[in-house]
């Protein structure tokens, strides 16, 4: 049994074979997946998905890339979609300062401004980052306090950013991107989390795992992932299956 916490089944990706991807999922073994919203047409589409389907859980949030074009709309409906049945999460939301798609200034804006409009729901967050450490850490600091209920998603920092996000009581999160013959820096990093605290998801349709790359991810796929936290910890698939479902379940509240 394995949950994916954090896959974008909303994508067009999926949009011719959504229920084969669903079928085959439930088949190899995946108990729930988490399908996060990353703009407010796609958490719309997230909540509808989870509605349709009982094992599907929604996270609702704009991701830094749209912080150029949210408006002023968008942050209403977000804020309407708090109390939702089935959202368990507010993301993703966060800075990249990697892509930077948006300005650095609009990025920190919407961010706060999320934050700030969903911390009366007091939902565990999902966040995206990417080479913008200290600005997300300042952030949360000043918006949510030094202790925060949420998930580092598909963590790419060093292992001084990692003890700072596990002393604010961040969860980790990993993708497939553990398995590719590049990733020895962070499957390092992975040796470092404490079990208690390990998430694992697909980020799908982004990062298939090594065998699979260049092409579409999927939920079912993120038993790589598990594999890999086995490898690298040696324990068992079956060790980590429980442990990170366990973590997820007492995470999300499902
Ligand atoms: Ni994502």
């Amino acid at each position: 049994m394995l949950i994916d916490t954090h896959c974008h089944l909303d994508f067009k990706d999926f949009k011719d074979d959504m229920g084969t991807v669903l079928k085959r999922s439930i088949d190899s073994g995946i108990r729930f997946i988490i399908n996060v919203g990353s703009s407010m047409e796609g958490t719309v589409r997230s909540i509808r998905i989870a509605g349709e389907n009982d094992f599907i859980y929604a996270a609702i949030g704009i991701h830094p890339h749209e912080a150029d074009s949210v408006t002023e709309n968008d942050i209403k409906l977000f804020a309407k979609f708090l109390n939702k049945p089935k959202v368990v999460a507010i993301g993703e939301i966060g800075l990249d300062y990697y892509k930077n798609i948006s300005s650095r200034e609009n990025q920190k804006k919407l961010f706060i401004r999320l934050l700030e409009t969903a911390k009366p729901a007091n939902l565990p967050l999902i966040i995206h980052n990417r080479d913008a450490h200290m600005d997300i850490i300042d952030i949360l600091k000043d918006v949510i306090g030094s202790s925060v209920s949420g998930v580092m998603h598909c963590f790419s920092g060093d292992e001084k950013f990692l003890k700072t996000c596990l002393d604010m009581g961040f969860f980790i999160s990993f993708t497939c991107n553990i398995t590719y013959k590049n990733s020895d820096k962070l499957r390092e990093i992975v040796k470092l989390v404490p079990m208690g605290r390990l998430l694992i998801e697909t980020d799908a349709p982004f990062l298939a795992p090594q065998d699979f790359r260049g092409k579409r991810n999927e939920p079912m796929y993120v038993k790589y992932a598990a594999e890999e936290v086995a490898r690298i910890k040696g324990i068992s698939f079956e060790k980590v299956a429980k442990i990170t479902t366990e973590n997820a379940i007492k995470l999300f509240k499902f």
